[in-house]
């Protein structure tokens, strides 16, 4: 049975539809005078809060969208005492490095390294000027009860690459459906309870204090990708299959089999020799898959999608018996990429010089669930979803800089290729993305 629809108009609009818009701020802030700061969210802030009913309706969505999120510091900060009975938000990112599979913080953005953020504001538009403006015109109103500690402007990409990250792969395919939400999900597209997503709805198996209701942890991470170094790889190890695939197709062929997707998001399930940007681009049947060919072996499972590809890892689908209630390690993703594009130099020289990658966002109730559950028991896991896997060549175990990786070649699932890393992280940080009247009747109070 469906649950009852949620109270849309009380959740922040990123959380269950994302705000996409060309061009995202990520703003974070320390609060530097709290009683100064709490009379602002509620006046000056609280009005400019998209909505998910506001975004669901092109006519009520704001030219510049805004949401707000709060680290564990921030929330202290303001005086709450309530523990929202999540240890990782409590602690923060930075003391859950490891556990990420971050080599150390050398490479962290150093405002990341440690627990001085107190808060993100989601600036979302059509253009940068629209985001200057909107952010000039809010540091206007708080005056300086709020300091500015760091900002990454991210963008999606232009002309024919818009909605693909940085590799060149189509992203933003794959989100659960929510029960009480989500009215007709989609092919392959299977529903998790409310409380997946949001706390204290149906689901969520966690105490929280009544006002943290409707709120949803926001994970940040800004993913360095290392695109030129990626692209060589994918030209100096290609699938070989004499008289099958040119040498350009063997390269693109490892490359969608290390995301299990090609670049045009046709799964390689459904397509394992060669895109098919028909199917990738068809919503009705471009997730429409599970991994499930029951004539097969072991053995010869991997022929279509490894193990290890990166949508495979964070989603097994049908490698993992179902889940009675919906699946729980399930997270909604939104994203945008950062940084311009791969220049003539770097192309020509194989090598990075300017910095671009994912400002990777993920919402769930529960971060070990959702967030650190996929990223440390499954990606980063290199026995995960058999022994022998490896880990996830996108996301996994970054501290490692020689990935041993099997089933990649579908002509031999035995043999192993070793992956050096082409996501660098650089940090990010654990928030909580509260509902609005969270903020009106408890935050801001
Ligand atoms: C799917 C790229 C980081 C979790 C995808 C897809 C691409 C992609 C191209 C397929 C499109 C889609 O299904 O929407 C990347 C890149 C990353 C990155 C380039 C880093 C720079 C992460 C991280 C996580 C994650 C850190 C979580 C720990 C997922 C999930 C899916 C996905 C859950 C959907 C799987 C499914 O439902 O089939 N990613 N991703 N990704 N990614 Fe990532």
């Amino acid at each position: 049975a469906r649950a009852a629809g949620l109270n849309l108009s009380d959740i922040q609009g990123d959380v269950l539809i994302g705000m996409k818009k060309n061009t995202e701020l990520f703003y974070f802030f320390s609060i530097a005078n709290a009683m100064d700061f709490k009379p602002k969210l509620a006046s000056e802030i609280f009005p400019l809060i998209t909505t998910t009913t506001q975004l669901l309706d092109v006519n009520t969505q704001p030219t510049t969208t805004l949401n707000i999120a709060f680290s564990q510091t921030g929330l202290t900060a303001l005086g709450v005492t309530d523990t929202l009975g999540d240890s990782a938000f409590a602690g923060g990112q930075f003391v859950d490095l490891e556990n990420l599979g971050d080599p150390g913080s050398a490479n962290w953005v150093p405002h990341f390294a440690g627990t001085g953020i107190h808060g993100v504001f989601l600036f979302a538009s059509d253009t940068e000027d629209n985001i200057d403006a909107a952010a000039a015109s809010l540091e206007a109103a708080l005056g300086d009860c709020v300091t500015k500690v760091y900002t990454l402007l991210g963008a999606a990409r232009p002309g024919m690459e818009a909605g693909h990250e940085h590799f060149g792969f189509l992203d933003g395919i794959s989100n659960p459906a929510v029960d009480g939400f989500t009215a007709s999900p989609m092919p392959g597209q299977s529903v998790v309870a409310a409380g997946t997503v949001l706390l204290g709805e149906s689901g969520d198996k966690v105490a929280r204090p009544a006002w943290a209701k409707d709120g949803s942890f926001l994970v940040f991470r800004q993913l360095a990708q290392l695109v030129p170094e990626f692209a060589k790889f994918l030209i100096d190890n290609p699938v070989v299959e004499p008289g099958v695939l040119t040498a350009q197709q063997g390269s693109d062929l490892l490359g969608a089999r290390m995301v299990g997707r090609w670049k045009s998001g046709a799964p390689v399930d459904l397509a394992p020799l060669f895109d098919d940007p028909e199917l990738g681009a068809d919503p009705a049947r471009n997730n429409d898959f599970t991994f499930s060919h029951p004539d097969e072996t072991l053995a010869t499972n991997q022929t279509r999608c490894p193990f290890s590809a990166h949508i495979r890892k964070t989603r097994p689908r049908a490698d993992l018996p179902p889940i009675v209630g919906g699946e729980v390690h399930r997270i909604m993703r939104a994203g945008i990429p950062y940084g311009p594009e791969v220049s003539d130099d770097e192309a020509a020289a194989n090598t990075t010089s300017t910095e671009r990658g994912l400002a990777f966002v993920s919402y769930q109730s529960n971060i070990g669930n959702g967030f650190r559950f996929l990223q440390q028991t499954w990606a980063g896991d290199a026995d995960f979803v058999h022994a022998g896997t490896g880990v996830d060549p996108i996301i996994g175990e970054l501290a490692c800089a020689q990935r041993v990786i099997s089933g990649l070649d579908p002509t031999d699932s035995t043999k192993t290729l070793t992956l050096p890393n082409f996501v660098i992280s650089r940090g990010g940080e654990y928030f909580f993305t509260p509902s609005l009247s969270a903020i009106s009747g408890t935050l801001a109070v």
